[in-house]
């Protein structure tokens, strides 16, 4: 364990074991209390991904991945990683239990620090976890961390998040679409392919297959008031991708001040996840084989 860890406040009995907490929900990474079980999760999840991921995930994640040198030597010390990231974007990633309340979530991001759930998945639960564990966080979300717009787009969020906070649970829900649809399910349109940048499709194993290549899904060109207007579903794999052409467009379009556009989308009904729209600019138009019929969240 670092024990030159900052923030630390008290020590506290957690569902995991007693563990130092910090005012911020920040806890030291348990390095040393990792089991062989929970090594032998992260290694045999890193080699499923990086067999499936070339030609798939962006190459700016695939250059992370590589630039962090992770891969099949056990858990990553997040102290490591953090060198990695101080010398390039000047992220810093914090160890967490699990989910945060939003407004410490947004803060975290903010100030350019990134949660990350320091446990890992039981051998049960590689292909699927109601709740994000570190493969997910880490794997999933740091490498493009060290893309400079993508860093910068994560610290916006974080800001915008404070501010959405603010203003009522309606624009905190149309802001948590758009990081649904981008930061964790979002494609990218390059020139050798559609390829996947979202961390919950990269750190599953199924949603890295099926959102390219199953013609169920719909595949649409990003829009800004459409994604905050999309209802979402947590429980199976997404029924609509949105697909941006670069993460200057995505930090570009998502720059105005989304004020006005939280009292718009106020008054209206949002789209259900499925839904094609006239205006939509389709790359594939989902067979919707094998959708859930319920409510969307
Ligand atoms: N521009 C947004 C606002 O005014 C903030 C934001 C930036 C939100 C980037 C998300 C992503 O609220
Ligand atoms: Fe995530």
């Amino acid at each position: 364990m670092d024990q030159n860890a900052p923030r630390k406040v008290e020590h506290q009995q957690t569902d995991r074991g007693y563990v130092p907490v910090y005012a911020t929900g920040v806890v030291e990474q348990p390095w040393a209390s990792y089991s062989r079980t929970d090594h032998d999760v992260w290694n045999t999840l890193f080699q499923r991904q990086r067999e499936l991921l070339p030609g798939r995930a962006c190459k700016e994640f695939m250059e992370g991945v590589e630039r962090f040198g992770l891969g099949e030597g056990g858990i990553p010390k997040f102290a490591d990683l953090n060198k990695v990231l101080g010398k390039t974007t000047g992220w810093e990633l914090v160890a967490v239990e699990g989910l945060l309340p939003d407004e410490v979530f947004f803060d975290h991001l903010a100030n350019r620090r990134f949660p990350v759930s320091w446990w890992i998945r039981k051998p049960e639960q590689l292909d699927y976890l109601s709740e994000p564990d570190l493969f997910h966080d880490l794997f999933g979300h740091v490498p493009l961390l060290l893309n400079p717009v993508f860093a910068d787009y994560m610290q916006a969020y974080g800001r915008g998040g404070m501010k959405a906070f603010g203003i009522g649970p309606e624009a905190l829900m149309n802001l948590t679409r758009l990081y649904w649809y981008t930061v964790e399910f979002g494609l990218i349109n390059t020139d050798e392919g559609m390829r996947i940048y979202g961390a919950g499709i990269v750190s599953s194993k199924g949603e890295s297959i099926y959102c390219l290549d199953a013609p169920a899904p719909n595949r649409i060109g990003f829009g800004l008031e459409r994604v905050m207007n999309t209802r979402y579903r947590i429980d199976t794999y997404q029924q609509t991708y949105f697909v941006i052409d670069s993460f200057e467009q995505l930090f570009e379009a998502t720059r105005p001040d989304f004020t006005p556009i939280y009292a718009r989308l106020k008054d209206g009904t949002a789209h259900a996840a499925a839904d094609v729209l006239g205006s939509d600019r389709v790359f594939n138009r989902g067979t919707r084989e094998g959708f859930a019929t319920d409510a969307d969240t």
